[in-house]
């Protein structure tokens, strides 16, 4: 029988609190997320006062002085810290973003950090990316080509043929976009979603790619590509201000057109 309700161990309790030290005044709320199935206990919400004059601009400082300081079991993903590796991204004031280049200033009230939505959580923040990045692997992001590689030199591009590229390589592959898609929430075992069909675009429209029409029969499909309908979130979401429903636009009139 459908099961309408969430489950008595999904249901998110109220968590551990833990104050700022007395004397401490220019205090904010970090609510963040926990869950580890080693303790079989149900996800929760904990509560951490964080002192705001010893804690750097962004959320990620906010998340690291937490588990340098207060508790170390807290658990997420974050590398590079400057928004190029991708790995931070989490969902922090209602929106997907990264939390290394998300400014706690930009947030009102209290600082709520979840898990990106609708993923398998692995432990607290940390999400199981493994079908997103299978799927980023079916559509073969790299070069291919047939011609032969022109003797001791390189494939060459005009200035005009690289600039197509700009706006798609500078995705960092965050998922964030792909996480706030209902789309992709109720169809991900077939639907590629606005991160994977922007990666798609960059290689379709690339000028030394020389596999458009393998490639376009591979997203030729109800699900693959066309189950986006245009609901923009993967758009809003984009922490580099990048716009993956154009990207599948553009891919959707590459289709019509090879039928023209
Ligand atoms: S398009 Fe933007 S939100 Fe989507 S994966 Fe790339 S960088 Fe992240
Ligand atoms: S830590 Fe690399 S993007 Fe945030």
């Amino acid at each position: 029988m459908a099961e309408f309700r969430l489950p008595a161990n999904s249901k998110v309790k109220k968590g551990k609190y833990f104050k700022a030290a007395d004397g401490v005044t220019n205090v904010r709320k970090f609510n963040i997320y926990r869950w580890n199935e080693d303790d079989g206990e149900n996800p929760r919400v904990d509560t951490y006062e964080v002192d705001m004059d010893k804690c750097g601009p962004m959320v990620l400082d906010g998340l690291i002085k937490i588990k340098n300081e207060i508790d170390p079991t807290l658990t997420f993903r974050r590398s590079c810290r400057e928004g190029v590796c991708g790995s931070c991204a989490m969902n922090v004031a209602g929106t997907n973003t990264l939390a290394c280049t998300k400014a706690n200033d930009e947030i009102k009230g209290d600082i709520n950090i979840y898990p990106l939505p609708h993923m398998e959580v692995v432990k607290d923040l940390v999400t199981d990316l493994t079908h997103f990045y299978a799927q980023y692997s079916s559509i073969k992001p790299w070069m291919q080509t047939v011609s032969p590689t022109p003797s001791g030199a390189e494939r060459l591009q005009s200035p005009e043929d690289r600039a197509k590229l700009d706006g798609l390589y500078e995705c960092v592959l965050c998922a964030s976009c792909s996480t706030s898609c209902p789309s992709y929430w109720w169809n991900s075992d077939k639907y590629l979603g606005p991160a994977v069909l922007l990666q798609a675009y960059r290689w379709l429209i690339d000028s030394r790619d020389e596999a458009t029409g393998e490639r376009l029969d591979d997203l030729e499909d109800p699900f693959r590509l066309y189950r986006c309908h245009t609901i923009m979130n993967c758009t809003n979401t984009c922490p580099k201000g990048l716009n993956p429903a154009k990207a599948i636009a553009e891919i959707k009139k590459m289709m019509v057109e090879r039928q023209g």
